[in-house]
This record gives C-alpha cells, sequence and structure tokens, in this order.
C-alpha cells in the first residue's frame, strides 16, 4: 500500500514536472541523438496457404526455381535502406538465393498514376540494381518462424515514391504454407529461372497477382527526428475497396497529407500499415490477433514512436447479434484495448485510436451488409463511447463521425461505399485521411509515461 501510494505520488509529481523535463519517458532509442533504422513500410505477414496455384505451387515444392518481383512505397527520404524476409509462417525452411532492389520502371497498369507510377510493375531500372545480402551472404535460409535482415543497401529512397524488389527461391520452399500478405492491392510478378537482375520479367509462365510474399519491412537509416507511426488494422486499413496499383488506402492519402500539411515533426514520421484482412483483435484466424501481435508488428518495428490501434469491426461482426454474445465481445475488446495500450506505453509509445465505423446495411438487412443486427449496433456505439471518453488513448480520431449517414447513422454514408456497407472506396478513405489531426505527433514527440 505504501508503495503504492508512493508511486502514485511519484506519478503525479511526474505530470507537475512533465512540462520540464521535455522528454519523459522517450522511447530507447530517442535518448541519444543517433540514427537509426525507422520503418519505411511495412506489410503484416500472415499465413498465405492456398494462395498458389498453377506451375508456381507443385508436390516438389512452393515457387521452385522461381523468381518474384515486387513493388512498394516507402514513406519517408532515406539515403540508405535495409530489407526483412519472413518466414513466421512457413512450416519449412525459406531459402532465400538471390535477391535484389532498384527502382521500378512503368506500370503497365494505366491505375498506377502520379507518385505510384512505378507500383505494380514487372520492369526495373537495371542500372540502379543492388544485391541485397545477409550479414555478407547472397543466400539465407529461414527456419519456419524466423525473421532476416538484409545488410544495409545505399539506395537512396524518396518519400512516395517505389522499390521494386526481386527474390529468387532456386529450391523454392517445401511444405504448403507460405508468408505473405494477400491483399497488397499492388501487381507482383512471378517467373521461372533466376531474373533477379533482368529488366522485365519474362518465360512462358509468367503470372500477376496482387499479393506480397516474404517481405515484412523496408527500412531507412535516419536521424532521431525521424521515427514511424504503426497501425494495427483489419481490412478497412489494409485497402480493401481502394484502386488497385494506385495506392489510395487511408494510411497512403494521410502520409500524403503529412507530406504536403504536417509540421516539422510530422513530415519526420513515416508509416509503416500493420494492417491484414479480416484482422479481429481477440481471436486468431485471418491473420494473429490484435491482441497477439503486438510485440511482432508495433515493439520489435524499427524506429517506432507512435501507434494506432483501429480494428474490432470483425469481432463485432462474428458474434451473434444477441445481448450476452455483444456483451460478451464488448468486455473483452474494453480489456483487450487497455492490454495493447498499456503493452506499447511501457515503451513510451502514444497510442492513437478510432471509432468503429458503422456495418449495417438499410433496414439491418444482412443480404446487403454481412454484419448487419440491431443489438450489433447498439454495442457498436457503446463501445466507440469507450474509445471517445475512456481517456486510455492519447487521442481518437472519429472516423465514424466522418463516414456514417447522417440521416442514418447505423449505416456509412453510400457514397463513400463500395456497396458491401463496410468497405470504402477511395473517397471514403480520404475523409478518413482527412479527420486526422497531423499536430498528434508534435503533441507526442517525447514519447508518454509507461506507468499503465
Ligand atoms: C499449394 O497447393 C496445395 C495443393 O493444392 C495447397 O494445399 C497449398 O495451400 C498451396 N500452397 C500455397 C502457398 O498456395
Ligand atoms: C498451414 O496452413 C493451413 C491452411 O491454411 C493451416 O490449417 C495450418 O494450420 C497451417 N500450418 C502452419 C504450421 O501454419
Ligand atoms: C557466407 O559466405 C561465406 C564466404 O563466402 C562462406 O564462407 C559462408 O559459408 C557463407 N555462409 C552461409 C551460411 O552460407
Ligand atoms: C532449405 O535449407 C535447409 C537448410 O540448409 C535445408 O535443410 C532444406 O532442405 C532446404 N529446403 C529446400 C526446399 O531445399
Ligand atoms: C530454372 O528455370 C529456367 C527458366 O525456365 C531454366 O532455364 C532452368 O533450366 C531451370 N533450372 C532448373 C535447375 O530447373
Ligand atoms: C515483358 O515480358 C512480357 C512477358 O512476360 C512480354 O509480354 C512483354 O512484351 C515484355 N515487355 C517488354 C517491354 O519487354
Ligand atoms: C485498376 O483498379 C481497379 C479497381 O481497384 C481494378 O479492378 C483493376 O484491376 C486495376 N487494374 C487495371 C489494369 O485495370
Ligand atoms: C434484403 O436485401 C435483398 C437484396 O437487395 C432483398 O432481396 C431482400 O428482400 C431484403 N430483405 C428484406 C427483409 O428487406
Ligand atoms: C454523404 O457524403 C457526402 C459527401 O461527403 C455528403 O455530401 C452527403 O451530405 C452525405 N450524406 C449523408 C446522408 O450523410
Ligand atoms: C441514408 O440513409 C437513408 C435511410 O436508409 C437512405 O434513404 C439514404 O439513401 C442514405 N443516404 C446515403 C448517402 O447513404
Amino acid at each position: 500500500m505504501l508503495l503504492l501510494l508512493f508511486r502514485v505520488a511519484v506519478a503525479a509529481a511526474l505530470v507537475i514536472v512533465a512540462p520540464v523535463i521535455a522528454v519523459p519517458h522517450p522511447t530507447r532509442w530517442l535518448l541519444s541523438a543517433r540514427s537509426h533504422w525507422v520503418d519505411l513500410w511495412t506489410a503484416q505477414p500472415s499465413p498465405a496457404a492456398g494462395s498458389l496455384t498453377g506451375p508456381f505451387n507443385t508436390t516438389a515444392g512452393i515457387l521452385v526455381n522461381s523468381t518474384i518481383r515486387q513493388t512498394l512505397r516507402v514513406t519517408l527520404d532515406a539515403p540508405a535502406i535495409r530489407i526483412r524476409v519472413s518466414n513466421n509462417f512457413g512450416n519449412q525452411a525459406l531459402n532465400i538465393t538471390r535477391m535484389t532492389v532498384g527502382y521500378p520502371g512503368q506500370s503497365l497498369d494505366p491505375n498506377a498514376t502520379g507518385t505510384s507510377t512505378g507500383t505494380g510493375s514487372p520492369f526495373v531500372q537495371t542500372d540502379s540494381l543492388q544485391s541485397v545480402t545477409f550479414s555478407g551472404n547472397q543466400s539465407i535460409s529461414l527456419p519456419d518462424g524466423a525473421l532476416g535482415v538484409s545488410d544495409p543497401i545505399s539506395l537512396p529512397v524518396n518519400s512516395q515514391s517505389q522499390i521494386s524488389i526481386s527474390i529468387y527461391l532456386a529450391t523454392g520452399q517445401g511444405g504448403s504454407n507460405i508468408t505473405g500478405h494477400l491483399t497488397s492491392q499492388t501487381t507482383s510478378w512471378f517467373g521461372f529461372g533466376d531474373q533477379t537482375e533482368a529488366y522485365n520479367i519474362t518465360g512462358g509462365n509468367v503470372l500477376a497477382a496482387n499479393q506480397w510474399y516474404f517481405l515484412s519491412a523496408v527500412e531507412g537509416w535516419l536521424g532521431p527526428e525521424s521515427s514511424s507511426f504503426a497501425i494495427v488494422g483489419d481490412s478497412i486499413t489494409d485497402g480493401v475497396g481502394t484502386t488497385v496499383n494506385a495506392n489510395n488506402r487511408w494510411t497512403d492519402q494521410l502520409l500524403e497529407r503529412i507530406q504536403s500539411e504536417g509540421d516539422g515533426t510530422a513530415r519526420n514520421v513515416a508509416i509503416a500499415n500493420e494492417a491484414w484482412n479480416g484482422n479481429k483483435v481477440l481471436l486468431d484466424g485471418s491473420g494473429a490477433s490484435g491482441i497477439s501481435r503486438i510485440e511482432r508488428d508495433v515493439l520489435a518495428q524499427s524506429g517506432v514512436a507512435y501507434a494506432m490501434i483501429f480494428e474490432g469491426v470483425n469481432d463485432m461482426g462474428h458474434a451473434d447479434n444477441t445481448v450476452e454474445a455483444q456483451q460478451k465481445i464488448y468486455d473483452s475488446l474494453v480489456q483487450a484495448y487497455s492490454q495493447m495500450i498499456t503493452r506499447m506505453h511501457t515503451f513510451g509509445i502514444p497510442v492513437f485510436g478510432a471509432t468503429i465505423t458503422p456495418f449495417n446495411g438499410p433496414n439491418y438487412n444482412v443480404t446487403l451488409g454481412k454484419y448487419s443486427g440491431n443489438i450489433r449496433e447498439q454495442y457498436r456505439q457503446k463501445i466507440n463511447d469507450w474509445i471517445r471518453s475512456s481517456g486510455k488513448y492519447d487521442y481518437v480520431v472519429d472516423f465514424d463521425a466522418v463516414v456514417r449517414n447522417n440521416s442514418a447513422p447505423y449505416q456509412i454514408n453510400a457514397t463513400l461505399g463500395i456497396g458491401d456497407y463496410l468497405h470504402f472506396n477511395p473517397t471514403g478513405y480520404k475523409l478518413m485521411a482527412e479527420a486526422f489531426d497531423l499536430t498528434v505527433f508534435s503533441r507526442f514527440v517525447g514519447g508518454v509515461d509507461g506507468y499503465e
């Protein structure tokens, strides 16, 4: 009891002196003035069994003697990068034979305009190509569950520009499971043989598929003023409803706002989109549950100084439309959100929340909106009240308020949706990006107290 009183007193004293001590409980790397690695791009690794058919998945293995070329968009300027490769969900070793990185050529997809021009391109600017090595070796064997990180690569990148990564697997991966990210909204290219240095992916069996495999992060080498903002989310953050190869997820549109309208602090913030289509807070199934992946997707990521939780809709939608079931989900969500926040606060990371957006069809018609339910709606309101007013989050963006139908607030505004009464079109995602307060980055630049 005495100890508790003492800690409360210390906490109270800290609150009072906080404005004097500019950096009360900073994340570890902020303690020094040194450069550090910062996530410039992420894809949440998830099980991707069943995603590859045809010649790239045979009884001899998956992606045997194959090259995958993938493009992705980085979120800050950096003079050097490195790449993380994940075998989180394979059940056998992932043997990377050779890997290169460079700048892509023009995309074949007319959707890829503006800063997205290279998105989904099968072409690479060959004079920009660099070998990717792992502790000095071109090859690496990653046992199931393991993560590989490349050596630093001096490939300068600009915020919102594309890079192209080519991976060759001579033997392929054994077993039926691989690690991937199936809602990439970006076209990847598959071809036979080692094409890691080829301008184009060619051959008789070339496959284009909107999926990413193995890549889990690209990091930039940056000064202490730069950091990353990790967002733990579901399909709405993963980009269901966005335009393939156009990078118009709400997080992409937030990045564009940060870069054009943000203050000096905000403009040094990269975005790490840690979302997965179908993800739940409480249960595995579509990726690992939110509560179980905080360590991997936020705390073990490079340079994360801000985080956000925006999920829960799939927990509510998959539970029965009864008071009993929804009350149980509500109680568990409140506890799980609090647990996730506490763990991130331990590292001084401020955690932002967002209200759950409407998911009902007109008149709660389940044919039109699969999660429709009047009791679910009562509990959506209840959990949103908690998200807004519990004080657990350091900042809350009210996405519900900006996308709901003002005359029938239990539904999304149909002009912002894609017809399933759940996901948004790029205009809906734009309103979400616009609702985000860009001053929160400077407000929390020193991190937060980690007491709870
Ligand atoms: C490869 O094909 C097998 C058999 O169809 C399937 O069970 C497995 O999930 C597939 N693997 C991938 C990575 O798609
Ligand atoms: C492999 O994938 C299958 C199908 O998705 C799944 O049932 C199984 O649990 C996975 N195994 C591992 C080790 O991840
Ligand atoms: C890495 O390369 C060095 C030098 O070529 C070689 O001696 C070593 O065996 C390689 N390591 C692995 C794990 O292949
Ligand atoms: C991958 O490498 C490991 C370690 O060298 C080896 O045991 C395994 O057989 C290799 N897998 C394939 C598909 O060749
Ligand atoms: C790998 O694929 C290339 C291109 O199809 C082919 O030329 C080569 O013979 C293959 N290598 C092996 C070992 O099968
Ligand atoms: C790229 O390769 C594809 C085959 O995959 C071929 O159809 C296309 O013409 C090639 N394009 C260029 C510009 O080389
Ligand atoms: C362009 O985006 C739309 C909407 O996401 C998608 O259906 C289409 O496949 C994309 N690519 C092309 C080549 O049209
Ligand atoms: C629900 O919507 C479907 C599809 O528009 C329609 O056929 C059905 O009649 C609706 N159900 C009710 C109860 O209105
Ligand atoms: C739907 O959204 C549009 C665009 O923001 C807005 O003009 C309109 O008033 C909204 N309608 C309703 C019913 O909320
Ligand atoms: C708003 O909801 C009302 C009632 O369901 C509906 O008539 C109207 O079309 C909806 N408007 C939009 C923009 O979704």
